[in-house]
């Protein structure tokens, strides 16, 4: 595996790996990608064989154009209210943190899609992900690059630490921006949001009206992952997850968690982790001398933010040896809620 950095000269020596049918991983703005030619099927291959996921969980295929959408997708059966929608999200979103799930083109190979009829297509706005995808074959199809179920990685350690020896290359882009992956949307038949991401529900709706929220994942419990059955296999239950057993509790709740050392903390913001300390353990851990297992997600309290440390405190966490991880839901709302739906999915208890 070799490690790239992200000069010009090693982004077109990274799109070189790609042109000949092998893995990338790169930056995006939500999470790093592990990325092949999409219309390469050895490539497509080694991406589920390296990340251990199941063929039925269909991949993003990312491209750095609009002209590259009619590769990929056919919009011809639209009606000229979807039409309207889709070009509204477009211009609103992309490139950006938003991943349409339309109607795939029959070149677009099975394997990206899981055998579906429709392709999910994202223009990511990270300037590395732009420049690779359009120094290399226009179309990459790329799911995030952790193994399969485990957390996502938002730096270029998470991958080397986990699938380093499988892959052929990283580029190093730093971490990311927006930390919690893409909200992925599915337009036909009426417009159903699949999984809850870096765009909001409120923007959806503000833009082009009302969106289906499913929840079947949370009525139909667990989906088995033999099972063909998940809307949108992103929506698995039991998903985005550590290693170590993770609790989730209101906000109140937590304030009332007895402190035991050997258990990791992870605090929306500094006044919510202040009202804990004051009850539970008052002047035993003064600010500056915070132990790493307790962290906050924004000082300040502000999801954006929170969002994107959400991963890499989880990896902190995870590697630090606590024996279990007690987390605070954010506000729900705007991106919290992505955080929340991630922070659940990743819980012991749902
Ligand atoms: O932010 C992101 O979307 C990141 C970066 C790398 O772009 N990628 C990512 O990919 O999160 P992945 O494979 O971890 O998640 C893709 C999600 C899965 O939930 C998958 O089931 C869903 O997109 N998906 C892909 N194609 C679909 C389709 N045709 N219909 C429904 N859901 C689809
Ligand atoms: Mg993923």
């Amino acid at each position: 595996m070799i490690k790239l950095s992200d000069s010009p000269a090693d982004i077109e020596k990274a799109a070189d790996i790609l042109k000949s049918g092998r893995l990338v991983a790169f930056p995006t703005e939500t999470v790093y990608g592990l990325g092949a030619d999409a219309f390469n099927t050895f490539a497509l291959a080694r991406v589920f064989e390296v990340k251990g996921r199941p063929r039925f969980d269909p991949l993003i295929i990312h491209i750095a154009n609009l002209d590259a959408l009619e590769r990929i997708a056919c919009i011809d059966g639209f009606d000229s209210q979807r039409r309207k929608q889709l070009n509204l999200l477009i211009d609103s979103f992309w490139p950006g943190p938003l991943t349409l799930v339309l109607p795939k083109r029959r070149e677009v190979p099975d394997l990206a899609t899981a055998g579906l009829p429709t392709a999910a297509v994202r223009f990511p706005s990270h300037p590395i992900a732009r420049n690779l995808i359009t120094l290399s074959t226009g179309a990459v199809a790329a799911p995030s690059a952790n193994p399969f179920g485990r957390l996502s990685p938002s730096r270029a350690e998470h991958i080397i630490d986990t699938l380093g020896n499988s892959i052929d290359c990283i580029i190093d882009g730093g971490p990311c921006s927006v930390g919690v992956e893409s909200t992925v949307l599915e337009l036909l038949p009426v417009p159903r949001l699949l999984r809850l991401g870096g765009i909001s529900m409120e923007q959806l709706e503000l833009l082009i009206g009302p969106v289906e929220k499913n929840n079947a994942e949370l009525e139909c419990g667990p989906v088995k992952k033999e099972q063909f059955a998940a809307p949108s296999p992103g929506m698995l239950q039991s998903h985005y997850a550590p290693q170590t057993p993770l609790f989730l509790h209101s906000q109140k709740a937590m304030t009332v968690l007895p402190y035991n050392e050997k258990e990791g903390y992870l605090f929306f913001s500094a006044k919510n982790r202040e009202s804990w300390n004051c009850r539970t353990i008052a002047g035993q851990l003064p600010d500056n001398n915070k132990p790493q297992t307790i962290l906050t997600l924004s000082e300040e309290g502000n999801t954006t933010e929170a969002a994107a440390n959400l991963f890499e405190y989880l990896h902190i966490l995870d590697k630090s040896g606590v024996t279990c991880i007690h987390a605070e839901t954010l506000p729900e709302e705007g991106i919290g809620a992505a955080v929340n739906d991630r922070l659940r999915r990743a819980s012991v208890i749902h």
